[in-house]
């Protein structure tokens, strides 16, 4: 079965269990799946429900959309999403974004947990996505599907300035503090050796994760507006030879959550 006749009956799953008309997709990543609880009129949707949907096997990743009502605007969000180092064709980890695509899904907000490169970020730290640098395979490789999107897509403008300027706004109405700056994407499962975090700084990059790139680059092809934040769970460098742990990964998440949560309710309301 081909590409689109696969997103077209997750599609069909999602609006026939969830509805439609939606304002925008959340997607949670680490340790960040407590905004779930700011759903009203909650319905989940176990990821194993939906035809061709991958599921996802990390720790602190539920595996479910649920639709439902956050800041008086309908949303949907993912709780879980699938990553390359997992095993995932790239075609399986950006599946549940075409699929939102495929409901009518205009409005995309994406976080992750990441480690920092620039030196002046602290865990805990809330960074706004403005620009990435991808360094795994690009989802877009083989034959363009010119039903999504064309096949030599920009990436000049991938992070709206129009939902970027919201996230400020928001930072500052709720004094949630927020950084900014430019994620790398690396394929993992390994965490940095102190040379590759001070290679990803010198190249231009503030934080590194495992995951977003991949989902951003095929928003972007079919025309999806993108927000994106980091959460900032550790700090890379040469001269820092501190260990991370996926633990430590999740725990920073925990409490960086209170500040992503106002963030996303900021940015939601002011939609
Ligand atoms: N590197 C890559 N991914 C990460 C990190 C890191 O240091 N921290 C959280 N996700």
């Amino acid at each position: 079965m081909d590409i689109l006749s696969r997103l077209d009956e997750a599609a069909a799953c999602v609006r026939q269990r969830l509805g439609d008309a939606w304002a925008a997709a959340v997607v949670l990543g680490s340790g960040l799946g407590g905004f779930a609880s700011q759903v009203e009129d909650a319905r989940e949707l176990d990821y194993s429900e939906i035809p061709h949907f991958p599921v996802s096997t990390v720790e602190g990743h539920a595996g479910k959309l649920i639709g439902g009502r956050v800041a008086g605007k309908r949303l949907l969000v993912m709780a879980g999403r699938f990553h390359y180092y997992e095993g995932y064709s790239m075609g399986q980890v950006t599946f549940g974004i075409r699929v939102l695509h495929r409901i009518g899904v205009k409005v995309l907000l994406l976080s992750n947990a990441g480690g920092g490169v620039n030196p002046a970020f602290r865990p805990g730290d809330v960074m706004l996505i403005t620009d990435h640098i991808n360094l795994m395979p690009n989802p877009l490789v083989g034959p363009n599907i010119d039903e999504l999107g064309p096949r030599f897509p920009n990436m000049s403008d991938a992070y709206s300035p129009r939902l970027a300027d919201l996230a400020r706004r928001a930072s500052a109405l709720r004094k949630v503090p927020l950084t900014q700056g430019c994620y790398l994407g690396s394929t993992g499962p390994t965490f940095e050796t102190p040379h590759e975090y001070n290679f990803f700084r010198t190249i231009g990059a503030d934080a590194v994760g495992m995951s977003t790139v991949p989902e951003v680059i095929v928003a972007r092809h079919c025309g999806m507006e993108v927000l994106a934040f980091s959460v900032i769970s550790n700090v890379g460098g040469l001269y820092s030879h501190k260990e991370v742990s996926h633990q430590e990964v999740q725990e920073v998440g925990a409490l960086a959550e209170k500040r992503l949560t106002e963030l996303i309710l900021g940015v939601l309301e002011a939609m």
